[in-house]
């Protein structure tokens, strides 16, 4: 069963103080249980909407609105590569395909050592910068073949 620690509990208190009604604080909710639990399962879904006293069919529809949630197990490094329009003209999808080919999984899957994880994204507001990925949650903008190898020596 799905239940946040002692410390993430506390932690949630925290974020429903900030904001005017527990629907609002879905999206930190879902931040925190992300941390918490490394993805959201349909079981961590229901948990997060008792917090929030929310149907469950509410806190569904953000997790699968938001590519940032991940509704499946993940690996120990998390690739997001932009696939927007902004980065698309700017080669968003050979860049992707050369990820794709120096890791070996296709967007989507994990790789079978659980090292990485590779998703398709949309826009993530650093526009100017495309091609963009974020890797852990850290950006990475005018992103090249050279450069995403370079980054993945550094992963390895
Ligand atoms: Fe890629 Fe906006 S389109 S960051």
């Amino acid at each position: 069963m799905a239940v946040f620690s002692p410390q993430a509990l506390s932690e949630f208190q925290q974020i429903l103080t900030r904001y005017p009604t527990k629907r609002a604080a879905t999206l930190p909710a879902l931040h925190l249980a992300q941390r918490e639990f490394g993805w959201i399962s349909p079981e961590v879904m229901a948990y997060v909407a008792g917090l929030l006293e929310l149907p469950p069919i509410k806190v569904y529809e953000v997790v699968t609105f938001y590519t940032m949630f991940h509704q499946k197990p993940v690996g120990r490094h998390v690739i997001e590569a932009c696939a927007t329009l902004p980065c698309a003209l700017n080669g968003a999808e050979a860049l992707l395909e050369h990820v794709e080919r120096r890791i070996g999984i296709r967007a989507g899957e994990t790789t079978k050592d659980g090292r990485f994880t590779l998703k398709k994204a949309e826009c993530m507001a650093a526009c100017g910068g495309g091609p963009c990925l974020q890797v852990n949650g850290d950006y990475h903008e005018g992103m090249t073949p050279d450069k995403v190898d370079r980054l993945l020596e550094k992963l390895a």
